[in-house]
């Protein structure tokens, strides 16, 4: 049996093209919908945790961004417990305290699926820590739903499941990253603060209030998916562009009819969707497309020849201020099939 006593896990983030928003269940995390996501290579933005376990630690505890949070989060408390009811430890093993240290090489709570790398990343750990060796997917979305897409590279599908407990509400890889490799994610940076409606509360407060949610999700979301699989399954970027557009622009329509709204967009946001919009029309093709998560940072698709002079013309659109409330970068990043590293 083997045993490790600190172990430190990297995970990357995954970027939807079809939304996630809105939970059936709120305490099992199952979603209204299923959805599909790229996870990006973890070279540009990942978590980077560390769980140690030990019987000279006095209490569990965990530092996130060397800042120490509560331990008492309902759901760091369930995956811990999720993790420990599969250990294959030693039953001392199991009652020494643990330490988690945590940390992003990227915006927090931005809008930039920081949640999605943190608990995948954090559920990793401590599956190496009990030598859990089960599918942890289902795990992993009990901490945040986006994180079960991360455990896998590629594109990846959540699937919502009929089981009441969660238990088939898991993800699945669509496709490696190697079946499209031209495939790109550029990630404009349009403000790294915090959020101020975590998703968490902006998606229970649709959830309650928004009728649009129920027309979306009776009516629109399988077809959305329907047409991203096949879109990725043919490598046909034109049918991809356009459903990603499509669906973030519904989740944010959603977001609006949502009471108070949800307003994740700012005007820099709306300036980068208008300008995909112009910039694919002079082209007379798809060339890029925009998703933007609850947050006002744009994620853009687009081939790896379309790169340079789209990037070109975003620095010259989008100038760089340099001040750190508004700025804008542009990184070509992968989609990456190695996921979870440890
Ligand atoms: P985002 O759009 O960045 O995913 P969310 O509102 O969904 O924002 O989630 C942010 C929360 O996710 C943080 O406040 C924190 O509780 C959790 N989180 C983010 N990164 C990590 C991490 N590396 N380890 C543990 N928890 C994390
Ligand atoms: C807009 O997974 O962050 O990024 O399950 O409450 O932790 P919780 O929410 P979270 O929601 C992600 C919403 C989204 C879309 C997506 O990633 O599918
Ligand atoms: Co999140």
């Amino acid at each position: 049996m083997s045993e490790n006593f600190v172990v430190t896990a990297t995970a990357p983030v995954n970027i939807a093209t079809i939304k996630y928003w809105g939970k059936k269940d709120e305490k099992l995390i199952i979603p209204v919908n299923d959805s599909i996501s790229a996870t990006l290579s973890s070279d540009y933005m990942c978590a980077k945790t560390t769980i140690a376990i030990s019987p000279n630690f006095e209490k569990d505890q965990i530092w996130l961004n060397g800042i120490e949070e509560s331990i008492e989060n309902p759901r760091l408390l369930n995956c811990i417990r999720n993790i420990k009811n599969k250990a294959k430890i030693g039953t001392d093993k199991l009652k020494w305290k643990i330490h988690i240290c945590s940390e992003n090489n990227f915006p927090t709570a931005a809008g930039l699926a920081s949640s999605s790398a943190g608990y995948a990343c954090l559920v990793y750990a401590l599956s190496h820590i009990y030598n859990v060796k089960e599918n942890i997917s289902d795990i992993a979305r009990q901490g945040s739903g986006s994180a079960c897409r991360s455990i896998y590279g590629g594109f990846v599908q959540w699937y919502t499941g009929i089981k009441n407990d969660g238990s088939d509400s898991i993800a699945l890889q669509l496709a490696p990253a190697s079946h499209w490799p031209e495939m790109r994610v550029i990630i404009l940076v349009v403000n790294d603060k915090q959020k101020k409606t975590s998703s968490t509360i902006g998606m229970q407060r649709t959830v309650e209030t928004s009728k649009l949610l129920h027309y979306r999700v009776k009516y629109c979301v399988q077809g959305h998916i329907d047409k991203m699989i096949q879109a990725i399954k043919n490598k046909n970027f034109d049918l991809f562009a356009e459903i990603t557009m499509r669906d973030s622009n519904q989740f944010h329509a959603v977001c609006l009819d949502t009471y108070p709204p949800a307003i994740y967009m700012n005007d820099t946001s709306h300036a980068i969707a208008s300008f995909v919009h112009e910039y694919n029309a002079a082209a007379n093709s798809y060339k890029v497309a925009y998703t933007f998560d609850a947050g006002p940072n744009a994620c853009l698709f687009t081939l790896e020849k379309n790169v340079p002079a789209l990037l070109y013309t975003i620095t010259k659109v989008f100038p760089t201020s340099g001040s750190v409330k508004d700025y804008i970068t542009g990184i070509p990043i992968n989609i990456e099939n190695k996921s979870i590293n440890a």
